[in-house]
């Protein structure tokens, strides 16, 4: 026991917090403010932790697309096609935990930074959203087979301690690794939408997606999506589609993740996770010899 404290205070000082209950903040974040995102410039990241992050995530991605790449319903069942999401929202949602399990060891700490009980009951909504996107694809189908459901938690597993040791030691690059995982999530439903549609129209709609989108309280769900819209974009929650068909509830997952997106990608840029809707764009890398030039590598979308 003494031994684990005596590795969590090394860890702790080395990261630059106090181990010694305190009230005043044991480390500063500079914080933005809230309208921060509209006045400055954003943070670019350093290269190395750049592409070593875009490397990790894109093998990762590739290797379950590899295995799991059946992705049309008119030649497979929904179980086929749903184990790939299956797999990929348990690895997907396993950062949120890892966030908020080292802000709460910080806060046990002493660590007292204004906007962190905020930021964490954002990480908990987004937690909870990437939940009921997994029972969504349990509901259907998609774990059905016991290889599937031990790669995907034995990944998940390794997954988590990985993001939360970067994360203790380096909060932008943890971030960044999700923005990367979210910015694929995407771009997998778009695409899954748009080769399924007229299938998906005809089937039903899970009753946990029911639950979730149409009879829960929408507290959490406001909670994380923190980069409004302007009114015109179709990406609104007012504009959202009402639940008639597995296509729409595939919208809705879709559209989730683009929230998980712009908020990772504010607190990546800004730290902050406020952000102006319709405005927020990829995270670029910054090569030392041009920091804080516009170079850029890496995709370059926005939504
Ligand atoms: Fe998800
Ligand atoms: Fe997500």
């Amino acid at each position: 026991m003494l031994r684990s404290f005596g590795v969590l205070a090394i860890l702790a000082h080395a990261s630059g917090f106090a181990l010694a209950p305190t009230a005043a903040p044991a480390v500063s974040r500079p914080l933005a403010p809230r309208m921060a995102p509209l006045m400055r410039a954003a943070n670019e990241m350093d290269e190395g932790i750049f592409s070593f992050n875009k490397a990790v995530i894109d093998t990762v991605y590739d290797f379950i697309c590899l295995i799991y790449n059946k992705n049309d319903l008119t030649k497979h069942s929904i179980e086929e096609c749903t184990s790939r999401f299956y797999v990929l929202e348990t690895v997907a949602r396993v950062p949120y935990f890892s966030y908020l399990s080292v802000m709460h060891l910080k806060e046990t700490f002493g660590s007292r930074v204004p906007g962190d009980k905020e930021r964490m009951r954002t990480h908990y909504a987004e937690a909870d959203n990437e939940l009921h996107h997994l029972l969504i694809m349990e509901a259907l189908g998609g774990n059905n087979s016991a290889v599937d459901r031990t790669l995907a938690q034995t990944m998940a597993f390794g997954y988590y301690w990985y993001v939360a040791v970067v994360y203790f030691f380096n909060e932008q690059a943890a971030y960044h690794l999700s923005e990367l995982i979210e910015d694929h999530a995407f771009n997998t439903y778009d695409k899954f939408l748009s080769v399924n549609e007229a299938k998906l129209k005809t089937m039903p709609v899970p009753a946990i997606a029911k639950k979730y989108y149409e009879q829960e309280n929408p507290f959490l769900f406001d909670l994380f999506c923190t980069v409004k819209e302007p009114e015109e974009n179709p990406f609104t929650l007012a504009s959202r589609p009402t639940l008639e068909s597995l296509y729409d509830v595939f919208v809705n997952v879709r559209n989730d993740e683009r929230e998980h997106w712009k908020t990772l990608c504010n607190l990546v840029q800004f730290e902050d996770m406020a952000g102006l809707g319709g405005k927020v764009i990829s995270t670029k890398a910054a090569p030392p010899q041009l920091a804080g030039a516009a170079a850029a590598t890496g995709d370059n979308s926005s939504y």
